[in-house]
Order: C-alpha cells, then sequence, then structure tokens
C-alpha cells in the first residue's frame, strides 16, 4: 500500500534502458546498453562520432525501433507506445522550426496537436518563451532569428507542453563558443526550474563535464563508464575514457605486484587492480598533478619545452624511463619558467597515478 502511494507522487521522468541494442545490416550501431536515469537527472552521453549516441536517442524516443532489450519511462515499458505518446520533448542540432511560421505558432503547433484550447495555447506559449526570454519575438520567423535565438525557441517548443522528459542531441553544435557556453548555462537552470530529466548527446568533453549530473561515456555502441564528471576524471576505468576526458600521460610500466609498479628504474606504491605481476601495464597521470621543481625528486628530469600562459605554464619533459611527460603548472604568485635544458625534480603523487593494463590502449 505505501508503496503504492510512493509511485504515484514520486517525481515523474525516469528512464531505464534494458540491455538495449540495434542491428544495422549484421553490425550492431548499439550494443546492450544498460542504464537507468532518475527523474530530475541531467544525463549526457558522451563518445566520438559513430559510437551510437543518436541511435540510443531515437530508440528512447520512439523514432527507432530497437532490435532488441527495452526503454522503461517511469518504469512502463513503451514498446508500443508511439512517439507522440511517450511524452518527450526534443531538440536537434539543426532547430527543425517551420521557417513559414512564426516564434508563437511554432510553439502553439505541440500544443494544438494536444488539442489544448486557445486561451490555454496562449498562456502556455508565453510562459515558454519567458522561459528563454525570447518573450518580444512571438511574431517574429525563424529566419529573422539568431542562430541562439532560433535554438532557444526550439528548446521553448520541446518544453511548451510540460514533458517531464527532454532529449537534446547536440543542440549547441552550430553555434559558436561564446553563444553555446551562455546558452550551456540557460538549458541547466531551465532543467532545474522545471526539475526535467534530460538525456543529452554531445562529443564536446568540455560541455558534458560542465552540465551533467551524471555522464555516460560511449565506444562502439557500448557504454564505457556512467559516473559524475569528477568520478570519470578521477577514476578512469580505461584508458579510452581517461583520454577522452582531459589531457593524460601514459607511461610505460611493469606491474610489480598488487602494490607496486615499477617505471623506467623506480618503483611506484600504487594499487595494480589485480593485474599480472611481471606483466606490461601503463600508468596514467593528467599534466596538472605532477609536480615538477628545483628540488631531487623520485624522478630526474629535463626540460624540453616550456610554454608561458599566464595563468599557467606548460612543460615537455624529458624522463628517463618514463619517457617525455606533458606538465601543466598553475601560478598563484610569480613563477620563474624553468627553460629548456634546466633539470628539474618530478614527482608523480601516489593519489594521482592510475594502472591499466597496456593493451587497453588498442
Ligand atoms: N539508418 C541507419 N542505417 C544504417 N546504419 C546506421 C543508421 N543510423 C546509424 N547507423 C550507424 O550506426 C552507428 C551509430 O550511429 P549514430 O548516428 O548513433 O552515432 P553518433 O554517436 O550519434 O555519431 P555522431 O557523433 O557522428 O552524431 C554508425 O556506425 C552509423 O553509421
Ligand atoms: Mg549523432
Amino acid at each position: 500500500m505505501s508503496v503504492a502511494t510512493k509511485a504515484t507522487t514520486t517525481r515523474r521522468g525516469s528512464v531505464s534502458l534494458r540491455g538495449l541494442t540495434k542491428e544495422y545490416a549484421g553490425a550492431r550501431a548499439v550494443d546492450g546498453i544498460d542504464v537507468d536515469i532518475p527523474a530530475g537527472e541531467f544525463f549526457t552521453l558522451l563518445g566520438p562520432s559513430g559510437c551510437g549516441k543518436t541511435t540510443t536517442l531515437m530508440m528512447l524516443a520512439g523514432f527507432v525501433q530497437p532490435s532488441g532489450g527495452d526503454v522503461l519511462i517511469d518504469g512502463r515499458d513503451v514498446a508500443n507506445v508511439p512517439p507522440t505518446h511517450r511524452d518527450i520533448g526534443m531538440v536537434f542540432q539543426n532547430y527543425a522550426l517551420f521557417p513559414h511560421l512564426t516564434v508563437f505558432q511554432n510553439l502553439a503547433f505541440p500544443l494544438e496537436m494536444r488539442r489544448l484550447r486557445r486561451p490555454e495555447i496562449a498562456r502556455r506559449v508565453s510562459e515558454a518563451l519567458k522561459l528563454v526570454r525570447l518573450e518580444q519575438w512571438a511574431d517574429s520567423y525563424p529566419g529573422q532569428l539568431s542562430g541562439g535565438q532560433q535554438q532557444r525557441v526550439a528548446v521553448a517548443r520541446a518544453v511548451v507542453f510540460n514533458p517531464p522528459v527532454l532529449l537534446m542531441d547536440e543542440p549547441l553544435g552550430a553555434l559558436d563558443r561564446k553563444l553555446r557556453l551562455q546558452l550551456q548555462l540557460q538549458i541547466r537552470s531551465l532543467q532545474r526550474e522545471l526539475g526535467l530529466t534530460v538525456v543529452y548527446v554531445t562529443h564536446d568533453q568540455d560541455e558534458a563535464m560542465s552540465m551533467s549530473d551524471r555522464v555516460a561515456i560511449m565506444r562502439q555502441g557500448k557504454i564505457e563508464q556512467v559516473g559524475t564528471p569528477t568520478e570519470l576524471y578521477e577514476t578512469p576505468v580505461s584508458v579510452f575514457v581517461a583520454d577522452f576526458l582531459g589531457d593524460n600521460n601514459t607511461i610505460p610500466a611493469r606491474i610489480v605486484d598488487d602494490r607496486h609498479v615499477r617505471v623506467g628504474d623506480v618503483v611506484l606504491s600504487v594499487p595494480t587492480h589485480g593485474l599480472a605481476e611481471g606483466t606490461d601495464g601503463v600508468v596514467l597521470v593528467r599534466p596538472e598533478r605532477i609536480q615538477i621543481s628545483d628540488r631531487p625528486a623520485t624522478f630526474s628530469g629535463v626540460v624540453h619545452e616550456a610554454v608561458y600562459l599566464g595563468s599557467t605554464s606548460q612543460y615537455e619533459v624529458d624522463v628517463p624511463g618514463a619517457g617525455r611527460l606533458r606538465c601543466s603548472v598553475s601560478h598563484s604568485g610569480s613563477h620563474t619558467v624553468w627553460e629548456p635544458g634546466r633539470r628539474v625534480g618530478v614527482e608523480l603523487p601516489a593519489g594521482s597515478v592510475r594502472v591499466m593494463p597496456r593493451s587497453e590502449k588498442e
């Protein structure tokens, strides 16, 4: 009884994908995706071109028929629910506004389809336009608006009928960087304000990191790792994930035992996650986590290249046994730039180092 009561009062818009698969001519575009997205979450699919992001979104929306697996919205299997009845808003990269309709008419369209009455339509359209701050443009045609404004209209149209779930496929891909950053903030605050579940697709890692509650890194139709931006950045499960999110040094290493690896002549104390003793591995470390100094340290290296960028300096340091490492030093007071040829001490702090099998890279 209490469970049933709870179910009716829970926020709408949870999405579950169970073993979701799509094959095209025998090739798996999407290969068994399992994920639970709670209502109100900003969830992003991030991955390289062709990894199956759009196909996943299209199956969620109901425009593409899965070859296997299920889509559940609020716990209900929607296999037999057509797109128009799934109560999902959508925004694509190329606006897809009706050019011959005014902004007002564009927004009214989904409401007319749902047979709302005129006064209600007018009220909802003006509310949605207010959300994206385009009240003044109700009577304009899309062609009279800038790209960023058109995309805000598309967002308003996607939420005007009050769907609990909003799908967005590279919505900002066609906009310049400054506009993209502005719209990222606007979309995020709109999502919070309306309590929407957003499933967002991008191949821009900064966008994914800055907007999302959780991100799924996709590779060849599969989810390689799901987590918060911090989890993915700090504890990637593979070289692919680490490389996809930010810069990264990949240093050849030999597994000594379950707590030690050898890099050149140096043995580092780090967990090796059950990798077999004596096998080849790699040590991953972010450029900003490497510490370089004038003092003797675990490793000794020689500066190969130094670039001063104001708030940071970027170095390439040749370290025998470890190779050429990229290091980023951030400046909080004054900082002397170490010139090429300078000998420096190099530290790989234990908490910033991850060990993985070498074959991961391929
Ligand atoms: N209608 C289709 N017929 C055949 N193959 C398809 C079809 N749609 C997608 N594919 C294939 O499925 C794979 C995944 O495509 P999808 O469009 O989902 O990738 P994506 O991650 O969205 O890529 P992008 O970042 O370039 O948009 C690709 O190899 C693509 O060629
Ligand atoms: Mg795509």
